[in-house]
């Protein structure tokens, strides 16, 4: 697990909010600065008149008895009372002129650019018009104003990558919808924000935002069958794959599964992660996933087929050559 956590580190730490790469990023970024720069003016003046209070009133040495009351100043309560409903007013202005900008309504008969599904603990992608589905790297086209369709399989998640702006939920039973325009190429990430059971924390969101023509590519790539194994390791694990129930859960395009349970694999080689972000993807790591799932990812809801090490170590080998 030691090696896990310090891939962790040295991948994670690095979402931050105040490193917007979308439009819809900066628009909540402004907003945010808009309130802390007003925020922090209040503080200031706040801790300004305490200050200049406590030092122009103080008690002086010829003082006697009470100071002069005061009773009532219109004035100031006009003050005290129409700034505050100023600010505010500006302030819930902007939220709701902002909420405008960057969630326009969509009209449902709009065919998605994507279609994010989430599941106990990874997401699947599907690319409508293309046929590509895939999992857990989502690869998005930059300065495009892209729609995405989100869902859940089964519980409530979030999708949130702070670099790209807003959360959004995935609920069962119902289609929402995040509009999202990329700014910059990238590879930005992000987490389910939305608790959803034992391995949410292992629900880690992958984004690679590419230009137009490095995603057309990826996409054009990502369309065609998985490759044909080409030696007797690849042919013995493609085997196993389809009869030691693997394709009873997972889909290989150009093969016998289809099953859409678990994360699509035709492409699985290519991809730099498994597990939604908890391992690299190598043989190795592969092979320790499908030798005892419940140690790697515990309550995750690929079980323990008892394999031996060398079907184990076939099936890796397999995976891992379906680039
Ligand atoms: Cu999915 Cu938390």
């Amino acid at each position: 697990m030691q090696t896990q956590h310090l891939y962790f580190l040295k991948t994670y730490y690095l979402q931050s909010i105040t490193n917007p790469a979308s439009f819809q990023a900066e628009k909540i970024n402004n907003l945010f600065y808009t309130f802390n720069i007003a925020a922090a003016a209040m503080l200031l003046l706040v801790i300004f008149l305490v200050i200049y209070i406590s030092i122009k009133y103080r008690e002086k040495k010829d003082d006697t008895g009470e100071p002069k009351q005061m009773h009532g100043n219109k004035k100031i309560e006009a003050l005290m009372i129409g700034v505050p409903m100023l600010l505010l007013a500006y302030f819930f202005y902007e939220t709701i002129h902002v909420e405008k900008q960057i969630a326009p309504p969509v009209n449902t008969s709009q065919q998605p650019d994507v279609i994010i599904t989430g599941h106990q603990w990874w997401w699947e992608v599907e690319y409508p018009g293309s046929g590509v589905i895939t999992a857990n790297e989502v690869h998005l086209p930059v300065g495009k104003h892209l729609l995405m369709e989100m869902r859940s399989a089964d519980v409530i998640h979030d999708w949130w990558v702070p670099e790209l702006g807003n959360k959004m939920d995935l609920i069962p039973n119902v289609n929402n919808y995040l509009w999202l325009d990329i700014k910059k190429p990238g590879s930005y990430i992000g987490a389910c924000s939305e608790f959803c059971g034992a391995e949410h924390a292992w629900m880690r969101i992958n984004v690679v935002a590419q230009t137009q023509n490095d995603f057309e590519s990826w996409l054009a790539a990502n369309a065609s069958n998985a490759m044909l194994p080409q030696d007797t390791i690849t042919m013995a694990g493609a085997r196993l794959f389809q009869e030691k129930t693997c394709s009873n859960c997972h889909r290989i395009q150009g093969t016998a599964a289809s099953a859409m349970i678990g994360p699509d694999l035709t492409h699985i080689g290519s991809r730099k992660e498994i597990l939604t972000g908890l391992m690299k993807n190598n043989e190795d790591n592969l092979y320790k996933w499908i030798n005892h799932p419940q140690e790697i990812k515990p309550g995750a809801h690929m079980p323990d087929f008892i394999l031996d090490k060398d079907s184990v170590q076939a099936i890796a080998y397999y995976l891992n050559s379906l680039k």
